[in-house]
């Protein structure tokens, strides 16, 4: 069961995590349901804190909410020492309603209004980073009237102009790219954020892209960086005290897919630095790492009910579940691929060649295309695995369907952390 969670398990035929039996939990609170398992998130967490603690003197592991945030997860990583990266004041606010501690929140985006970092502020994140000149100087202008005295700590956003050899929409540091400085403009920002007297500009960011099987471009960038934070040191006395690579750690989604481990992402990275470092003669930096996917990709499991069942003799069988583009828009936004188990009958061998079909009014919401499993009939349970990250964060109501609920499983026990919307949900904002 390597796509599923760690406690996936096989008992009676039916697939069981996190001590749950998953048909069960369909039964119990309907579907498409949205499972985690708190266990594997932990694991993944630990993973990341002590792969890095291990090879590198100071690091800190922000993970990234726009793959997936509730409160409940907030409270994880929080209880596991991780920070948070935020890219909006939603994100910002539910981090803010559980405690979370501000100083591990690092603010990115490309387009941060200026509510947003007064917001950001005043609630005292630990660092911002700093897209575009737009931002620079509405931050400069607002720094101090909010928090008086106290410089506000910044991070300028570079775009190395790295090919992170992944699907297009998913690569972010190109020079052709909305996010960041290009590096002649990244030497403007750093020279405006030193003279600037409230901001403490700290280092640099940069995200080269996400789903990244490939460790070459991560220390491609890693060098690409500290050559310029060196040539900046020679030519302004910048210090690079900080330095944030991002997320992009891919996951297995289908078998054939080998991601590196996060211990030898996180080797790689840390002797990629040290040896760039010593070369230039230069202290190594504070490491942050914002990965997303690779903590809650593999944690969560979507579950669906099989409706309809069409066989087009001679072209194809489509079996259709209950949700689709609205609770995973991957498929049809980037050509994902995913594998799916029959969970109420997992060891069955008479297997058929099926398209599992969404429930939405467009003929693109096919969320796995020629898939060989079980045959399948209405009242069947498929669980697709890796479905933890950018399925739920990017969830929509179109055709007013409404967003699934999440358990969360952990020990044989399963709570609801997020309950199934309702039509009167869906009107709320409704003015009439
Ligand atoms: N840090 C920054 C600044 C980012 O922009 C991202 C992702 C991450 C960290 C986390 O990257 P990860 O470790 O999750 O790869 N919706 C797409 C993914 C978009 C990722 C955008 N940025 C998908 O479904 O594949």
């Amino acid at each position: 069961m390597i796509l599923f969670p760690h406690t996936a398990v096989v008992a009676d035929n039916h697939l069981i995590i996190g001590g749950c039996d998953t048909v069960e939990l369909a039964e119990e609170f309907g579907t498409p349901l949205y499972i985690f398992d708190e266990a594997t998130l932990r694991h993944k967490c630990s993973e990341y804190r002590d792969g890095f603690s291990k090879h590198f003197h100071d690091s800190l592991i922000c993970y990234a909410c726009k793959a997936f945030i509730s409160r409940a997860l907030a409270r994880i990583f929080n209880e596991e020492g991780l920070g948070l990266d935020v890219v909006s004041g939603g994100e910002l606010s539910i981090a803010k309603s559980t405690g979370f501690p501000m100083e591990r929140v690092y603010f990115n985006g490309n387009n941060k209004s200026r509510d947003e970092l007064e917001t950001a502020i005043d609630w005292g994140v630990g660092c911002i980073a700093v897209d575009n000149f737009h931002e620079l100087s509405m931050l400069d202008e607002l720094a101090p009237g909010i928090r008086d005295g106290e410089r506000t700590k910044i991070l300028i956003r570079i775009s190395p102009g790295i090919d992170p050899h992944t699907h297009a929409h998913l690569k972010t540091g190109l020079i052709d790219s909305k996010f960041g400085f290009p590096l002649p403009l990244a030497e403007e920002a750093i020279t405006e954020a030193m003279a600037s007297s409230s901001l403490e500009l700290a280092g640099l960011h940069y995200h080269i892209g996400s789903q990244i099987l490939d460790l070459a471009p991560f220390k491609q960038a890693i060098d690409l960086a500290l050559d310029f934070a060196a040539d900046m040191d020679n030519k302004h006395g910048f210090k690079l005290k900080e330095l944030n690579i991002g997320g992009g750690l891919g996951i297995a989604y289908t078998e054939e897919q080998q991601p590196p481990s996060v211990d030898m992402f996180a080797k790689a990275i840390a002797n990629a630095l040290k040896v760039k470092c010593n070369q230039l003669d230069i202290q190594p930096p504070r490491l942050i790492v914002e990965p997303g996917r690779s903590i809650t990709g593999q944690a969560g499991v979507a579950i669906y009910t099989i409706g309809a069942v069409k066989d087009i003799e001679g072209v194809r069988k489509y079996v259709s579940v209950d949700g689709g583009m609205g609770d995973n828009i991957r498929p049809a936004l980037y050509g994902a691929k995913y594998q799916a188990i029959v969970a109420n009958r997992v060891e069955d061998q008479n297997r058929e060649r099926v398209t599992v079909a969404g429930k939405f009014c467009e003929s693109g919401d096919i969320l796995i295309s020629d898939i060989d499993l079980p045959a399948l009939a209405s009242g069947d349970i498929l669980a697709v695995p890796c479905c933890g990250a950018y399925c739920l964060s990017m969830a929509s109501n179109y055709n007013s369907s409404l967003k699934p609920a999440i358990v969360l499983v952990n020990d044989s026990d399963a709570r609801l952390i997020q309950r199934r919307e309702t039509y009167e949900d869906l009107m709320r904002c409704d003015m009439v």
